[in-house]
């Protein structure tokens, strides 16, 4: 239809960007982006009358583009128009200086070869692919690689650096040595994005299906130690009289991957990650003892929200969520370590409250945890605590408990 409209107006019109490439990959994708010459919007709303009431059209006048929102019974679709353009960026903003190009400017102007096909949707040349830097070929290859300089794409748009990242994680791609080079280079540039897009894209990493092949490359690049270096200082061993400790951010990798195999909550693979954020800063070795990890409810309890108040998270209901978890993980293990008490378990239970079996699933995916069995004892000891602690609860009202 959208072929049909941009036929009657003479129009020369093409879907391009993500929409393609995920029908070659084979994957679903809701959002279609339309590129055509001249005014995006025009076109736009010619489609919409086409389409009758089901359409919903709103205008960008400023951008230049306009999206189509469609549903009916089978489908909700989202459509973005917009007219081929050239990019030209300054160098502390985002934000291009956009002129009237041709459908070729348009792809220079895009992130990757994968994402710059277009396909042709005017009947005369309907389904001809226009693929000027062989996305095709990155695409059957599985690589990542910019259109153009790799220094001027991501220098003009910092966040495509993530993005990279984010893409080979969600495709298992391999990000090219140039363009990986290129985002070492400009890793600093990453400043000038805001929190919440740099968030966005860690969090489509975390919901991949092994998300510790991005936190591996954002390390490998050092863009890691820039936009959380929480997680990087996890990183690194050390040996005295021949006692090494794991290596902290391998470890949360492996059981981020493992919880990540079993579950697709995001906030519990977010507390996998986490969950032992701060811990080196408070390794030390006693030569009686071995190593050591002192002052647990530092980190768990007062670090950890300064380091969501430092990534602006919006604070959510979901994130307090995530910081409960990742308080509350440190516990068991810490309590693994020492002697299990009923009365340590029952501090546990009452913070816990429902999210007691996610807790207990994450315990359970640290697989390297030399305290497994001490962790399965716990779980018994408070299954029988749980029962006493309702009949307390019936007596008093817990709220009121003070916590031993
Ligand atoms: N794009 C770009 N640079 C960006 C963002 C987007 O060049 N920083 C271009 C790419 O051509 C991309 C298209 O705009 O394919 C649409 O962007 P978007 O919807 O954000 O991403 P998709 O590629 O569709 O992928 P996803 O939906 O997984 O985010």
């Amino acid at each position: 239809l959208i072929g049909e409209v941009a036929d009657e107006m003479n129009r020369p019109c093409f879907v391009i960007g993500g929409y393609v490439r995920d029908i070659f990959l084979d994957r679903p994708s809701k959002d279609i982006d339309i590129v055509t010459l001249g005014s995006g919007i025009e076109l736009a709303e010619a489609v919409t009358t086409k389409l009758g009431k089901r359409a919903h059209l709103s205008t960008f006048r400023n951008f230049g583009t306009a999206q189509v929102k469609y549903s009916d019974q089978k489908e909700n679709i989202e459509i973005e128009f917009v007219g081929a353009r050239k990019e030209s960026y300054s160098h502390d903003s985002r934000k291009p200086i956009v002129e009237d190009g041709s459908l070729q400017d348009d792809q220079n102007r895009r992130d990757f070869t994968i994402n710059a096909l277009a396909l042709c949707l005017n009947k005369e040349h309907w389904g001809m692919l226009v693929d000027p830097f062989d996305g095709m070929n990155d695409l059957k290859k599985g690589i990542i690689r910019t259109p153009l300089d790799p220094d001027i794409t991501f220098s003009d748009d910092p966040l495509r650096m993530m993005r990279a990242i984010r893409f080979a994680t969600q495709l298992n791609f391999h990000i090219e040595k140039e363009t990986f080079a290129a985002i070492e280079r400009n890793r600093k540039r990453i400043e000038i994005i805001s929190k919440e897009r740099i968030i966005d894209e860690l969090g489509k990493i975390i919901r991949s299906d092994i998300p510790s092949r991005g936190f591996i490359l954002l390390d490998d690049c050092k863009l890691l130690p820039i936009i959380f270096p929480e997680v990087a200082a996890l990183k690194g061993t050390e040996t005295i009289e021949g006692r090494g400790h794991k290596d902290n951010f391998y470890h949360s990798l492996a059981v981020l991957d493992n919880v990540a195999l079993r579950s697709r909550n995001e906030w519990l693979r977010w507390a996998a990650l986490l969950h032992d954020i701060g811990k080196p800063r408070t390794k030390r070795y006693d030569s009686r003892l071995g190593w050591t990890f002192h002052n647990h409810n530092f980190i768990g309890e007062k670090m950890i929200p300064g380091i969501f108040r430092k990534m602006k998270l919006p604070l959510n209901e979901k994130m307090k969520y995530v910081q409960k978890l990742v308080g509350l993980h440190m516990r068991p293990i810490v309590l693994a370590e020492e002697v299990v008490t009923d009365s340590a378990v029952r501090r546990l239970l009452f913070d816990a409250g429902d999210d007691i079996d996610d807790l207990m699933f994450l315990c359970e995916s640290d697989i390297t945890s030399k305290n497994r069995e001490k962790v399965k004892r716990f779980r018994d000891n408070f299954e029988l605590v749980r029962t006493k602690l309702r009949e307390i609860e019936e007596k008093d009202s817990i709220r009121n408990m003070k916590l031993p």
